[in-house]
């Protein structure tokens, strides 16, 4: 019998758990199995704990410094009990922690069994609620989730049935477009053009403000985590002009304008999106150093130009044969002089992150009726095939929040 044959029967037998958790040195790995298969039960119910933290602003109102039990659940406006479960619960996932009283103050801390009458009398900010505290992207995208834990509740109907509509089909219009699947109009948005119905090959060409704007926002909240990894990896002073494709409105563009004040800056989005992008930089004052261009991947030219292109967060939205078309295009805009092109996004098969490529993206993408996070090695070949040369990955610190390639596109 081979080992892993061997392996199977073993863990999957009842006696030989009991047998393990007998010997002092092997009860240690049996622990942190049940540990770590108890967190996949129970995973949904700490998202949900998160979410409410969230949800009731209490990362926000701790930010200041601990607060009184007391006044903080009369800011929430829950019961005792459901009050002392949110607390207790967010305690033990690290998100608030148990405070002594400040100075003058008296406290206790419970006993385990202790009602919320017994419980110490200030809460602070956990080790992981800090985090969340300091940065409005994390908070952003764990709102978000509310509708992609809707759209995976039976996860199995989803597998069977990938075409079912879902809420993130509706939220990322791009791609129900792409498919060729009717848009809804929208008589009230300025950019509405008239001919509303299906239009595959100008994929997403058509769509409006309205359909762009909640994604577009969201995209922007949370690009600091991603604009923050690659600035840190990627040395952009030797470039003069980056044209960013599919950048959204503008967030990578503004944080790299404003750490490289030689380089020139070019986006290139779907016009609707380009139109919001055009505000919130002259908001920024970068527009005189920029230029905008809308139109789609899959029916206009890429700008040419710049001697740096990025995709971020692009690809991993499209199949294959689309995210040809794009490595295609972006070859095509650089090839004139020759030029660089950098591909951000998070990447499957990260060591020590395997689960958010596959486990995590691989079903949100399925919810989203498009793409698949790829391996580094899946991009290098999609990047070759395109007529890329000397492609690389390029070291990030936070590889669990984005992975980066770079390729050269070769003069011609
Ligand atoms: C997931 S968002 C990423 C936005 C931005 N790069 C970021 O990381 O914040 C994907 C972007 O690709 C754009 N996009 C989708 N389909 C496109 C197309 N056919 N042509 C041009 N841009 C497109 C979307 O409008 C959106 O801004």
């Amino acid at each position: 019998m081979n080992w892993p044959i061997l392996r199977d029967r073993l863990l999957a037998s009842p006696r030989f758990h009991r047998w393990v958790l007998a010997i002092p040195g092997l009860r240690s790995i049996a622990r942190l199995q049940s540990r770590r298969l108890f967190d996949l039960v129970a995973g949904f119910s700490y998202s949900q704990v998160l979410l409410s933290c969230v949800e009731l602003r209490l990362f926000e109102r701790l930010a200041a410094g601990p607060c009184r039990t007391t006044e903080l659940q009369r800011q929430l406006g829950l019961n005792d009990r459901s009050f002392e479960v949110l607390t207790r619960a967010a305690v033990a996932l690290e998100l608030l922690e148990w405070r002594t009283a400040p100075a003058g103050e008296i406290s206790a801390k419970p006993a385990a069994d202790a009602s919320i009458a017994d419980a110490p009398q200030w809460l602070g900010l956990g080790m992981l609620g800090a985090v969340v505290a300091g940065n409005k992207a994390i908070s952003a995208m764990v709102m978000h989730h509310k509708s992609v834990y809707q759209d995976l509740a039976d996860p199995v109907a989803l597998l069977r049935d990938p075409s079912k509509t879902t809420q993130l089909r509706e939220y990322w219009a791009y791609t129900r477009e792409s498919m060729g699947e009717p848009t809804q109009s929208s008589p009230s948005s300025p950019s509405s053009p008239s001919n509303q119905s299906s239009a595959p090959k100008a994929a997403g060409a058509a769509l409006t403000l309205q359909q762009v704007s909640d994604y577009s926002e969201l995209m922007a909240a949370s690009q600091p985590l991603v604009a923050e990894q690659v600035l840190a990896a990627y040395d952009f002073s030797k470039h003069r002009c980056l044209l960013d494709m599919g950048g959204g409105q503008g967030a990578f563009l503004s944080a790299v304008a404003k750490a490289h004040p030689q380089l020139r800056l070019m986006l290139f989005d779907l016009p609707a999106v380009v139109q919001k992008a055009r505000s919130v930089l002259a908001d920024e004052g970068l527009t005189g150093r920029m230029t905008f261009h809308g139109g789609s991947f899959f029916s206009d030219p890429v700008p040419t130009g710049a001697d740096l292109s990025s995709l971020v967060r692009v690809l991993y939205d499209h199949s294959d044969e689309r995210v040809m078309t794009i490595l295609k295009s972006a070859r095509r805009a650089l090839s004139a002089q020759g030029g660089w092109l950098l591909l951000a996004e998070p990447m499957s098969g990260t060591p020590g992150a395997e689960a958010m490529g596959d486990a995590y993206f691989g079903l949100y993408l399925l919810a989203m009726g498009k793409g698949r996070a790829r391996t580094p090695q899946e991009l290098a070949r999609l990047l070759n095939q395109a007529g890329f040369t000397r492609i690389e990955a390029v070291p990030t610190r936070l590889p669990l929040q984005t992975g980066l390639m770079r390729a050269y596109a070769p003069v011609g």
